[in-house]
């Protein structure tokens, strides 16, 4: 049987950018003989239009059974008021706390034509290629006891910062197979110097090594490593850290490549019966009401986001790469969105424009 798919486009840009993905997922079906089932349904604001909740049980099953979903965006102004119980956001934090994603890949890549737009220097950037993997389920953001307390005559602020074994093993042992996949170097980054946790992080860490002898495994502080990560990010290949220092480190690591409209990401959790991992792939980007339905968005980050998982659950590595090589492609022939620009003379190209020239390259390749 074909691999499955669930495709939620969400709101604002994300119907538009997932269009684009549309193009190139029929393209594979085609051309590479690599066809999908897809559905697709609702998520976010839409779903609430549609039936009073971002995100149906119905909506929850499907995602549990498919090998992958993939979603645009959600939210928007229209939303703003609604009770929070409703929130677009909160179709999309169900996916990711029910699907159990407790591992955040967050790529850096910079595409050589797009090397001057970073605000560092161009062979800082040119040619970047690190991932930044997250522990998203655990650590300081879910950590008990938290609160805010009376104690004596004012107040305190708590949060606890706690890992199990278990939940750094397996954020880890992800980290290791993704190293196997790309440059087998891993750097695992926490604050051993100062903090228990991190003292069991490194320990847990270098145990897994042990199974992973390929992978060159290093080690550094996090406040170390994000002033390795501005000074020289080739340096790294991937990177496994916690939730908390995961959510800064990959923001910046980021902004290291420009724009929001470039940037793909992916949350995996435990592999399911058929040995591919529980995963739900998305831009970064959000629902970006002030261009929607004007066809200014990037679908980049988005079919990037189909990339990876052509790579990390549907084990076409060479897809991904051929997918990725067409992007450049037409990065590099001068194509640029409108997010994208920044040279004198060039005129943008709409979303769909962009779309149908990555199908065009991959026709090419
Ligand atoms: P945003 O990412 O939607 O937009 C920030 C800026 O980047 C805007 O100027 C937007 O036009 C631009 N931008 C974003 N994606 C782009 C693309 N693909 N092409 C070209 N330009 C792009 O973040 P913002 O404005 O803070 O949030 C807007 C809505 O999206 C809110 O309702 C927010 O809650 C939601 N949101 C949803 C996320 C998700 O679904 N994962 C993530 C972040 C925000
Ligand atoms: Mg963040």
């Amino acid at each position: 049987t074909n691999p499955s798919l669930l495709i939620l486009p969400g709101d604002g840009i994300g119907p538009e950018v997932m269009a684009e993905v549309r193009k190139v997922i029929d393209w594979f079906g085609t051309s590479r003989d690599l066809p999908f089932d897809v559905s697709e349904d609702l998520v976010g604001g839409s779903a609430y239009d549609a039936h009073g909740t971002p995100l149906t049980d119905e909506t929850m099953a499907k995602a549990q059974e498919v090998d992958a979903v993939l979603l645009g965006a959600v939210g928007g102004p229209k939303y703003d008021a609604l009770d929070f119980s409703v929130k677009p956001e909160r179709g999309l934090l169900r996916l990711r706390k029910e699907m159990d994603l407790f591992a955040n890949l967050r790529p850096a890549q910079c595409f050589d034509a797009l090397a001057d737009f970073s605000s560092l220097k161009k062979d800082v950037v040119a040619g970047l290629d690190i991932m930044i993997v997250r522990e998203l389920t655990s650590g300081i953001y879910f950590g008990e006891p938290r609160g805010i307390i009376e104690e004596g005559n004012e107040r305190v602020g708590i949060n606890t910062q706690r890992y199990t074994e278990s939940e750094i093993d397996r954020v880890a042992r992800n980290a290791f197979e993704l190293a196997m996949k790309r440059g087998k170097k891993l750097c695992s980054m926490e604050k051993a110097n100062v903090m228990e946790s991190g003292v069991l992080w490194r320990e847990v860490v270098t145990e897994v090594a042990k199974d992973y002898p390929e992978v060159e495994l290093s080690h550094m502080y996090a406040d170390a490593g994000a002033m390795q990560l501005c000074r020289w990010p080739k340096q790294f290949d991937v990177i496994v850290t916690d939730n908390l220092f995961g959510d800064l480190l990959s923001d910046a690591a980021a902004m290291l490549t420009g724009s929001l409209g470039m940037l793909p990401s992916a949350s995996l959790g435990a592999p399911m019966a058929n040995g591919r991992p529980k995963a739900l792939y998305e831009p970064v980007h959000g629902s970006a009401p002030d261009i929607a339905g004007q066809g200014k968005a990037n679908p980049i980050a988005c079919i990037l986001s189909f990339a990876m998982a052509l790579r990390y659950s549907f084990d076409k590595g060479d897809e991904a790469t051929r997918l990725e090589q067409a992007v450049e492609k037409v990065l590099a022939d001068g194509l640029r969105t409108a997010d994208l620009l920044g040279e004198e003379g060039v005129q943008p190209v709409t979303t769909a424009e962009m779309g149908d020239a990555i199908v065009a390259a991959l026709e090419a390749s």
